[in-house]
């Protein structure tokens, strides 16, 4: 099958996937509070008609709605972001989820609009429609903006654990994997949290309302973090879930994303700490500038978890299918016998800036293959990765890519066009100058054609998997022998 190259976008010194990352992360703060804060517009509204809180009424009618209202309509307008970025930048995955869910998403959009329809009938009528109507309609927003996350949530979860969709390829066994649910949990306590936090906040702003009257709504809206107390446990469920190789990264094998996983830890459980704090005594009050500080550990926590959520997939996409720079497995032995880069019909950027054909050959591999994760001075810049390595290192380490870290995937192409990415990478450090050597000796392809055989295009998780069952038998051989001396 031919390779589908897609023409791609370059983001300067900002690498490809945390501009997707970012776009994410202020995306899912903002949907989900969108999503907890219209709960908790319901509830709160029910609390005003059965008589239970006068001040309720208020409360509903008052600026919360509008913040609510403003997330709705950042969160739309990133969710959009969303696509636009990953089109530039994943094209090939993005296809495989919009051809394998069509009919799902179909659903998700038609969930979204009614949430728009709800919203903006509440909105515009809002103010003289009987309270039963007004409690249906915002019901019907809250139900259909926690139904747009049941659909995504399915086939977001299906990129981190396909298997069962691999075994039997139906839309079902892919959309009800394994971390459906845990991750459905997870994001629900979380958009709870987030509404609750806000609804602090502008209580503290309401300026008509007694200290007493305060406190006795913060209690209200504390009761919304209340959920958190079952994180750690569907945390677990969670980790419990995913693959092997994704939980090492977290747990210390990827400095980076342990970091992160710290963070979004650490900030949860602050934020846990003081909702108990909050919700075991009556009398305890929070002021605007604690809420405040806890919505940034909340956008803290946020960044942290969605963070490692994409992390966890390395080197993968969809694990197993794509890797992470939307090649195969089966593409990648493919290309090492027939060139990868070399067949990317696109046109580079600086083209005519580039001295030699060999260079603009590197060029396309770092874009094909490196550049998802890379960029080439910026954050997790390759020209300073390499830096302090000689020739033969660098050789060494691309050509067995997956060996170097286990979450990067093979190298993708000929021993020609890794030559090629060396070269790019020394005219690069060498400050691009207007002339260079093309490099074609024998002997050097040679020793990279061994480098590139000797592990060939498993994945680095196979790869560590195999040592780790060889090292298994050594260490039961050797018992054995001892057992027997
Ligand atoms: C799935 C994402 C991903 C892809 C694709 C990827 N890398 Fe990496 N690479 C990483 C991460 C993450 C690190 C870790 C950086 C660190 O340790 O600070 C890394 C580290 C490296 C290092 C340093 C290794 C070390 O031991 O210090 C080199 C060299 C490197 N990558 C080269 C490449 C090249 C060349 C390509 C393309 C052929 C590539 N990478 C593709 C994610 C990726």
């Amino acid at each position: 099958m031919d390779f589908p190259f897609y023409p791609s976008n370059d983001f300067g010194p900002l690498m490809k996937g945390m501009v997707i990352g970012g776009v994410g992360i202020l995306h899912v703060f903002l949907a989900q509070f969108a999503i907890g804060g219209g709960i908790l517009l319901c509830v709160f509204q029910w609390l005003a008609m059965t008589g239970r809180s006068k001040l309720a009424r208020e409360f509903v009618d008052g600026y919360f709605r509008w913040v609510v209202l403003i997330s709705f309509v950042l969160g739309a307008l990133t969710g959009v972001s969303i696509w636009l970025t990953t089109i530039q930048i994943s094209p090939r995955t993005i296809g495989l989820m919009v051809q394998e869910f069509h009919w799902l998403w179909a659903t998700e959009w038609t969930f979204f609009c009614l949430e728009v329809a709800s919203g903006y009938a509440f909105y515009r009528y809002g103010k003289v429609l009987p309270d039963r109507t007004r409690l249906g309609l915002r019901m019907s927003y809250s139900i259909a903006s926690w139904m747009s996350l049941f659909w995504i949530n399915g086939i977001l979860s299906w990129q981190l654990t396909p298997a069962g969709w691999l075994e039997h390829r139906t839309v079902w066994s892919g959309f009800f994997n394994p971390s459906f649910w845990p991750s459905l949990l997870f994001r629900t306590i979380t958009a709870l949290a987030e509404a609750g936090l806000f609804a602090c906040l502008i209580i503290n702003l309401a300026t008509n309302w007694t200290r007493e009257q305060k406190q006795t709504m913060l209690h209200r809206a504390f009761y919304f973090l209340a959920p958190m107390a079952l994180m750690p446990l569907v945390g677990a469920w969670y980790f419990a879930v995913v693959p092997d190789d994704s939980r090492r990264w977290v747990m210390g094998e990827s400095v980076a994303m342990t970091m992160f996983m710290t963070l979004g830890v650490g900030a949860s459980m602050l934020i846990g700490a003081y909702a108990v704090v909050m919700l075991v005594n009556r009398r305890n009050f929070i002021n605007a500038m604690t809420s405040l500080v806890l919505i940034v550990l909340a956008v803290g926590a946020t960044a942290g978890g969605e963070f490692v959520r994409e992390g966890m997939r390395k080197p993968y996409t969809v694990r197993n299918v794509l890797y992470s720079n939307s090649i195969t497995e089966a593409d990648a032995a493919e290309m090492r016998c027939n060139g990868g880069a070399a067949r990317d019909p696109y046109p580079l950027k600086n083209e005519a800036s580039i001295p030699n054909e060999q260079l603009r050959l590197g060029a396309k591999v770092y874009r094909m293959q490196c550049s998802i994760c890379h960029t080439e001075e910026g954050a997790n810049g390759l020209l300073g990765l390499v830096r302090t390595w000689t020739p033969s290192q660098v050789r060494l380490n691309i050509a067995q890519l997956q060996r170097t870290k286990p979450f990067m995937p093979p190298f993708a192409g000929t021993a020609a066009e890794l030559e090629a990415l060396v070269q790019w990478l020394a005219w690069r450090e060498a400050g691009n100058p207007t002339d260079w050597e093309v490099s074609a000796e024998p002997e050097v392809l040679k020793t990279i054609q061994g480098h590139l055989d000797e592990v060939g295009t498993v994945s680095g998780i196979a790869l560590m998997q195999q040592n780790e069952a060889a090292a298994r038998i050594r260490h039961q051989d050797e018992r054995n022998q001892k057992g027997s001396r």
